[in-house]
C-alpha cells in the first residue's frame, strides 16, 4: 500500500506539472479590425467577461487589434465577432508553441553567448533573470562602484503582498542636485522591461568606473528595475502571460473568490477608474478595490513624495509597441506643457533610433493608444507634479510588417542587448537635453 501511495502521488505530480506547462495550449492569437464604436465596445466587453487578453496597445477604429483567446471560449468569441461583422484572422493557433519558440531562440542564444562573454557583470544579462538573481545582480553592481565616493546606494522602497522587497538603486554623485526616477516591470509579462533597467544600471556604473560622470554629476538617477516582483515571478514560473500583481482580491471576505491580481497601471489615484479600466477582479485591467490600494502602488508614491527630493523626470518602461508616450492617459486632452514633453520625447527617440534604426511613435497615451486611467505616469504628473513624465513601450513594434512583431511579450533573450543598448542611448540623449534647457 506504500507503493500504491507512491504511485498515486507521482501521478498527481505528473498531471500537475503537465497541466501547468501546457496552460496556453490551444489558446489562439488573433487579429481583428474594429470599424465602428460598437466594435470597440464589443472588444472591451470580451476583455472584461470572456478572458480575452488584448495585446495591442492601440484600440481605435480602423487599427488592427491583436489578442489572445482562451481555448474554451475561442469558438464562441469568434462566432460573436463574425455576427457583428468583424473578420477574425488567426495569427497563431497555439500560444503555447509561440512561447516555446521564443524560449528555444533564447536557449540557442545562451549557448552561443556563454562562449563569448568576458565581462562578468553583463554576462548575467544574457537571460531574463529571476527575482533572486536580480537582487544578486544589484548587490554586485553596488559593490562594483567606487565604494568610498558613494556613487551608488541600494535600498528597498517597500514590500509586496508576497513580501518581496522592491529594490531601488541610486546612481550619481551625492552632490548632484537633480533627480530622475526610472522604473521597470510594472507589468509582469513584459520581461524586456526589467532587463532593460538592469542593462542601464550596468552601463551607468560602468561609466562611473571609467570616470565618465558628466550626467551623474548633475543627476542622481534612481532605478527601480522590478516594481512588480510577485507578478514577475509568477509569470516566470507559472503563467507566462501574467500581467497584474498577486493581490488576493476579496479573499478574506469571500474565500471562494478566485481571481487574483490588480493591474498596477490602473490603480494609481488620479482620475482613477474614469476610463479604460475594469471593476471586475478577473479582468486583466482590474483597477483594484479602491485607488492606491496596492502595496506596489503605495511604495512608489511614498518614494516620489518624500519631500526633500525634487524630481526632474519620471520614466516608466513597458512593452511592447515602440511608443514614447506622455500624459494624459485618462482623457484625450493634453497637458498644458505638452509641446515641451513632445520635444524632449523626440530628442530621446531620435538618439535611440541612431543606434539600430528602431523607430518609435510619440504622442499622448490616450491619443496614441486609448484612454485609460490609473497609470503611474498620470499620477506622477498630476499628483507628483513631475514635469517630464513618460511611459516607454519597448520592442517589438505592433506593426504587421515588422518581422519581430509576432514575438509580442515573448521577445527572445537575444534582444536584451540591442534593446538595452538603444534604450540607454535614448535615455541619455533625453537626459542631456534636460541639462541644456534649464
Ligand atoms: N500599456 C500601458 C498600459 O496599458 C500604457 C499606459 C499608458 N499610460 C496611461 N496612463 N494609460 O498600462
Ligand atoms: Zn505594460
Amino acid at each position: 500500500s506504500v507503493w500504491r501511495l507512491i504511485i498515486i502521488n507521482s501521478w498527481i505530480l505528473f498531471l500537475y506539472c503537465y497541466a501547468n506547462n501546457h496552460f496556453y495550449k490551444g489558446y489562439e492569437v488573433v487579429r481583428v479590425l474594429p470599424k465602428t464604436n460598437e466594435h470597440l465596445q464589443l472588444i472591451r466587453h470580451f476583455e472584461d467577461n470572456y478572458g480575452v487578453d488584448r495585446w495591442s496597445e492601440v484600440l481605435t477604429i480602423n487599427r488592427d487589434v491583436k489578442m489572445s483567446l482562451p481555448r474554451k471560449q475561442a469558438p464562441k468569441i469568434k462566432k460573436l465577432f463574425k455576427q457583428h461583422g468583424i473578420d477574425v484572422k488567426i495569427l497563431h493557433n497555439d500560444l503555447e508553441k509561440l512561447i516555446q519558440k521564443s524560449d528555444d531562440i533564447s536557449k540557442q542564444h545562451k549557448i552561443r553567448t556563454k562562449r563569448l562573454t568576458v565581462n562578468i557583470a553583463s554576462s548575467h544579462l544574457t537571460g531574463y533573470l529571476r527575482y533572486q538573481e536580480i537582487v544578486e545582480f544589484l548587490k554586485e553592481q553596488h559593490r562594483r562602484s567606487p565604494p568610498l565616493r558613494n556613487f551608488t546606494s541600494l535600498f528597498s522602497i517597500g514590500s509586496t503582498h508576497e513580501n518581496r522587497s522592491i529594490w531601488t538603486i541610486r546612481i550619481g554623485k551625492p552632490s548632484a542636485r537633480r533627480n530622475i526616477l526610472i522604473d521597470c516591470g510594472i507589468h509582469a509579462r513584459e520581461f524586456i522591461s526589467p532587463s532593460t533597467c538592469l542593462y542601464m544600471i550596468d552601463k551607468l556604473i560602468g561609466e562611473v568606473n571609467n570616470g565618465r560622470v558628466s550626467l551623474l554629476s548633475v543627476f542622481n538617477i534612481y532605478i527601480i528595475p522590478l516594481l512588480n516582483p510577485d507578478g514577475y515571478e509568477y509569470a516566470q514560473t507559472e503563467r507566462r502571460m501574467w500581467r497584474k500583481n498577486r493581490a488576493l482580491n476579496g479573499y478574506y471576505h469571500n474565500p471562494d473568490s478566485k481571481c487574483i491580481g490588480v493591474d498596477l497601471n490602473r490603480n494609481f489615484g488620479y482620475h482613477w477608474m474614469e476610463n479604460g479600466a475594469s471593476t471586475n477582479p478577473c479582468s486583466e485591467t482590474y483597477a483594484g478595490p479602491h485607488q492606491d490600494s496596492e502595496p506596489e502602488t503605495r511604495s512608489l508614491q511614498r518614494f516620489i513624495k518624500q519631500s526633500s527630493r525634487h524630481w526632474d523626470a519620471y520614466l516608466t518602461f513597458h512593452s511592447y509597441g515602440q511608443y514614447w508616450i506622455y500624459p494624459w492617459g485618462f482623457a484625450l486632452h493634453m497637458p498644458d506643457d505638452y509641446i515641451e514633453l513632445n520635444n524632449k520625447a523626440t530628442i530621446g527617440s531620435e538618439a535611440l533610433k541612431r543606434v539600430n534604426g528602431t523607430l518609435y511613435k510619440i504622442g499622448s497615451a490616450a491619443n496614441l493608444l486609448y484612454e485609460s486611467a490609473g497609470g503611474s505616469d498620470d499620477w506622477a504628473k498630476g499628483v507628483g507634479q513631475i514635469k517630464y513624465v513618460y511611459t516607454v513601450e519597448l520592442r517589438p513594434s505592433d506593426d504587421m510588417n515588422d518581422e519581430h512583431a509576432h514575438f509580442a511579450f515573448m521577445l527572445p533573450e537575444t534582444f536584451i542587448e540591442p534593446v538595452g543598448q538603444e534604450t540607454y542611448v535614448g535615455v541619455k540623449g533625453f537626459l542631456r537635453s534636460l541639462i541644456t534647457s534649464r
